[in-house]
């Protein structure tokens, strides 16, 4: 669709930066904090790059109130943060850790003091240890009242000032990445405790948002899903079927149980052939009908091009970890698709292909699918940054990335997509979960590599005032 002249960004609309708990707190075990899976699992030798884990992170925990300041400084309109279990309930359930609910009542306040819309995300991967020593965490139905009642502490405490939530992030990454490749918590490769682990997740997701509607019956709530549109390779009708396949098993299979509560009839059978399906107790579907979100929020990095797998053809491929171009690997679903490198776009040193109008497409699929607002709960450019002899950080390619999602953002708008906000991942630079610091995706570049904690200093990188520009001007100036 090519329009005469685009759409504005609606008046309220939400220009906001992301971080995750884990990636960014620190202070593992203080204040009464539980261990949760992460600290755990990144401490077992080779799980992580270079050893890495979360115990200083960047230390947001206690320098929360200059990384606001920042923020305030910037102009950011909101921060999607998230809260960790462990903190909560340091055992998982049981008693409440006051202490912990106090910090984030002052993240928030500190965040309302600068208008800042805070957006919790209620859960970014870090389940407590203890349940996963108690029960096996995801793959027992014991965690859907256990995440309920931590979701009911969070509603009771947060639900008067917080309007924006988000339940689960990336399921699909979490329980993808835990249960069928192993490199993620608990590192088990096995695809019938995946779809058990998976359906129980969404049980404890549609359960939270029927409580959400008793506690907070004003906000607003959401999954932010890990959305990477399928393209076919060739228009050969096979590779086109290929994409078809792709769509419906990396993405209908999380969306369509969120949105509509029900599976994709054809993977169902192709998993039901192979005993993979998920067990469905008598009321599981209704409680999944019952979970339908307010909005969609969608994490978007990439979109993934695909071609004809034959049924004896590529399963697991690899994935690049370290920031050397072309190390990844050709990865697919035997009989279903696999993953072709697309010649038309450009990738990143983590291999990971660069495609704002992918964005505007995925919008377009969701909206036309779902009918639900959007919120964009991610997107950003994961790079390594140069600190100049002065000091300073020209991060012109992030801004490049960033300018053109943003258009693809008002593109989209203009289609017809009802866009609530976009939030860049991230706004200090983090600990990515399996890359270490290297890989680079803030407006603030924090002092510290994987060897080293230094002084953990901020400094504002040259896309800070860049995007400090584009909210001023409300998207109008790129
Ligand atoms: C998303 C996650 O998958 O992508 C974030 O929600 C993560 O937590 C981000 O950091 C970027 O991925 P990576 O692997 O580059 O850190």
């Amino acid at each position: 669709m090519i329009h005469e002249q685009l759409e504005r960004f609606p008046k309220k609309f939400l220009w906001g930066s992301a971080s995750a708990a884990y990636q960014v707190e620190g202070a593992w075990n203080e204040d009464g904090k539980g261990p949760s899976v992460w600290d755990v699992y990144s401490k077992i030798p080779g799980t992580t790059y270079k050893g890495t884990n979360g115990d200083v992170a960047v230390d947001h925990y206690h320098r929360y109130k200059e990384d606001v300041a920042l923020m305030a400084e910037m102009g950011l309109k909101a921060y999607r943060f998230s809260i960790a279990w462990s903190r909560i309930f340091p055992e998982g359930r049981g008693e409440i850790n006051e202490r912990g609910l106090r910090f984030y009542d002052d993240l928030i306040n500190e965040l309302l003091k600068y208008d800042i819309e805070p957006i919790i995300t209620i859960y970014h991967w870090d389940v407590p240890q203890a349940l996963m020593d108690a029960y096996g965490g995801w793959e027992s139905r014991q965690i859907i009242d256990d995440f309920n009642d931590y979701c009911i502490a969070l509603f009771k405490r947060f639900g008067d000032r917080v309007k924006y939530w988000v339940t689960l992030n990336e399921q699909n990454v979490f329980i993808g990445l835990g249960y069928r490749l192993g490199i993620h918590p608990p590192g088990v490769k096995d695809l019938k405790r995946m779809y058990e682990a998976n359906h129980v997740a969404s049980l404890a997701n549609a359960k939270a948002i029927q409580s959400f509607r008793r506690y907070v019956p004003n906000g607003k709530i959401g999954p932010s899903f890990a959305y990477s549109p399928n393209y076919p390779f060739s228009c050969h009708p096979d590779d086109v079927l290929a994409a078809e396949n792709a769509e419906d098993y990396s993405s209908h299979w999380w969306l369509d149980v969120y949105c509509w509560g029900r599976y994709p009839a054809a993977v169902w059978n192709y998993l039901e052939k192979r005993n993979l399906t998920p067990t469905v107790l008598e009321g599981d579907m209704a409680l999944l009908t019952y979970g339908r979100p307010d909005f969609i929020g969608i994490n978007y990095y990439r979109t993934t091009t695909v071609e004809r797998n034959p049924l004896d053809g590529v399963g697991e491929g690899t994935m690049n970890t370290t920031g050397k171009k072309g190390t990844s690997t050709e990865s697919g679903v035997p009989g279903l698709f696999k993953t072709k490198r697309n010649p038309h776009l450009e990738a990143t040193n983590w291999d990971w292909e660069i495609d704002p109008t992918g964005l505007r497409i995925g919008l377009r699929k969701i909206t036309s699918r779902y009918a639900l607002p959007i919120l964009i709960t991610e997107n950003g450019l994961g790079e390594f940054d140069e600190v100049r002899e002065d000091g300073t950080i020209h991060d012109d390619y992030r801004i490049e990335y960033l300018r053109a999602h943003i258009e693809a953002c008002r593109q989209a708008i203009s289609d017809g997509v009802d866009l609530l906000g976009y939030c860049t991942w991230s706004f200090t630079d983090i600990l990515s979960w399996l890359n270490g610091y290297q890989k680079r995706y803030g407006f603030v570049y924090v002092n510290r590599d994987e060897l080293d904690e230094k002084d953990l200093s901020r400094t504002k990188k040259k896309s800070f005032d860049w995007y400090k520009r584009v909210i001023a001007t409300n998207g109008e100036t790129l």
